[in-house]
């Protein structure tokens, strides 16, 4: 059962009214700026696991289903609407199984070869097919060329369990040397792109805690160390990436810091980011679709458990890098949950999102906006027929998912100043197995770009509108763009058959001025664009 009681998230004016006025109070601080919002925040991560890789973005040329070059032209046409900046591949566990060499060249000639994937149960049940064995028809090449058609930027994986450092600065040269040059930049330009793909993110390894080597967190600091002692640069400056820890392990993150800088902090230099991973699971949450009330509170709580890992991760770090020279990124988030709603019997950890997963999504974005000074780039896992995906195919067959439209709505905040905000309204008291976790009422962040000012907000309430006071401190608004994307029921999601049934409606706020009411409905997510005078 849920009890509900009120917390005034600040002082002053959000004091609490009454124990049972179900009113919630936003205020905006547009001249205390927290940090700018990139939009690296919104990143993608794909790997080659069930159906993200074939089927989901890669359909082959010869295919009826529209493509370009072999890669789904309605998944291209979507993802250049959400203004993507990032996306990270191939891996994922994938990553340190993966040897780069298998997916260039002739696609004729590429090897096949068992998938990372092939034993987990849910994969041994599975048909055969491009899930099990890597055709490697998708490899460098591809992916750069749905990046460039996308209009982001590559994040490569490294190998660091199964392949040695030279595969890691060879795979650079590979991708980033001029072609005329070198050896491996003309084999990059013999498959049609003589541009280098100028890869400026490269992931050290991938949860090198468990799949990507199962090391300690002092000899995974020495192979960081070795990986990168020299990696050829091509005039590209390269962002590195440390394999960061599972969830609440502060012992990995500050085990990490200090062997790597056993000989001297410039090490720090050699780290662009440290890369945590957290999924809120569905232990006692129910499944994807089928859940209780009390398991959508459940698993809402546990998706904002990602603002004390940021904040401790976070301080973890900088009692060693002081000057938090190394940002934090999030390169592995969303739901998981149990299997049962995939599109196919062999898209391991495939699911159906619902409104519950879309109020994760906006959950989550807010908090890294929030986190704007600590936090550089973010990749929600997975983009297609995968754990919180965006989308969902299955040969012609394409429909995107309610997380999509939070990502739509929220790239409003793209290269805007996050700036402080306070929320308050009724919290939820959620019990997670043997403890009690709170659930703010009300979630969200602001930003501001010129004279616009976006806010995004989340009503977690599975069944009740919060009547809200918005206040704007040091600003006033002439008008107001308000998009929701609630349904009455809290399962409700997009399928192949009904593919628009979750959709976010548009409205306006009249004059809204420097403070005005909004019904916030019940779990609902919303942007509000406020154009200030
Ligand atoms: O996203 C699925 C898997 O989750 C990834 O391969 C791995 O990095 C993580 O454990």
């Amino acid at each position: 059962m849920q009890r509900r009681n009120f917390l005034g998230l600040g002082a002053g004016l959000l004091a609490a009214r009454s124990a049972r006025a179900a009113q919630g109070h936003i205020e905006i601080f547009v001249d205390e700026p927290i940090g700018t919002i990139s939009p690296d925040l919104h990143g993608h991560f794909t790997e080659h696991i069930g159906g993200v890789i074939y089927d989901g973005i890669w359909v082959g040329e010869g295919s009826k289903i529209p493509n370009v070059g072999g890669i789904r032209s309605a998944l291209i046409d979507a993802m250049r609407a959400l203004k993507t900046t990032v996306v990270r591949w191939p891996g994922g566990c994938f990553a340190d199984s993966y040897d780069w060499r298998d997916g260039i060249g002739p696609r004729a000639q590429r090897p096949r070869r068992a998938n990372f994937w092939i034993n987990d149960p849910f994969m041994v049940k599975a048909p055969d097919g491009p899930q099990k064995y890597e055709p490697n028809q998708f490899g460098t090449n591809e992916f750069g060329r749905f990046c460039r058609l996308i209009g982001a930027q590559p994040y490569l994986a490294a190998n660091l369990r199964s392949l040695p450092p030279k595969d890691l600065y060879e795979w650079i040269e590979y991708c980033n040397a001029p072609a005329g040059q070198s050896s491996l930049a003309d084999a990059r330009a013999a498959q049609g792109d003589r541009d280098p793909f100028g890869v400026r993110f490269w992931g050290v390894g991938n949860e090198s805690w468990g799949c990507g080597g199962d090391f300690a967190p002092d000899e995974y600091a020495v192979e960081y160390r070795r990986y990168t002692a020299w990696l050829p640069k091509f005039g590209v400056d390269l962002a590195l990436v440390g394999s960061g820890p599972n969830g609440g392990d502060i012992d990995w993150t500050r085990r990490f810091f200090a062997k790597f800088t056993e000989k001297g902090t410039n090490a720090l230099r050699k780290m662009y980011g440290w890369a945590l991973h957290y999924y809120c699971g569905t232990s006692g949450a129910g499944q994807a679709i089928d859940f209780t009330v009390d398991d959508w509170y459940s698993l809402l709580a546990k998706a904002t458990r990602m603002e004390p890992l940021i904040t401790d991760h976070w301080a973890a770090m900088g009692e060693i890098d002081t000057e938090h020279r190394v940002k934090l990124i999030v390169d592995e988030w969303g739901a998981w949950h149990r299997a049962g709603t995939e599109v196919h019997p062999a898209y391991l950890f495939g699911q159906t999102p619902t409104m519950r997963d879309a109020l994760i999504s906006a959950l989550t974005l807010d908090t890294f906006h929030r986190h704007a000074d600590k936090v550089v780039m973010a990749n929600v896992a997975q983009l297609i027929n995968n754990l919180h995906c965006l989308f969902l195919a299955r040969e012609d067959k394409f429909i995107v998912t309610p997380n999509y439209h939070v990502f739509a709505l929220y790239a409003a905040h793209h290269g805007a100043q996050a700036v402080r905000t306070i929320f308050a309204a009724p919290a939820h008291s959620v019990r997670d197995g043997d403890q009690q976790r709170r659930l703010a009422g009300l979630a969200g962040s602001a930003s501001l770009k010129g004279k616009t000012l976006v806010l995004t907000v989340v009503n977690t309430d599975a069944g009740q509108p919060l009547e809200t006071e918005i206040a704007l401190r040091g600003a006033s608004a002439k008008s107001a763009r308000v998009s929701t994307l609630a349904d009455a029921d809290i399962h409700a999601h997009n399928s192949f058959a009904q593919p628009d049934a979750v959709q976010v409606r548009e409205g306006n706020i009249a004059s809204p001025g420097s403070a005005f009411t909004f019904r916030i409905p019940a779990a609902s997510v919303n942007r509000l664009v406020l154009e200030l005078e």
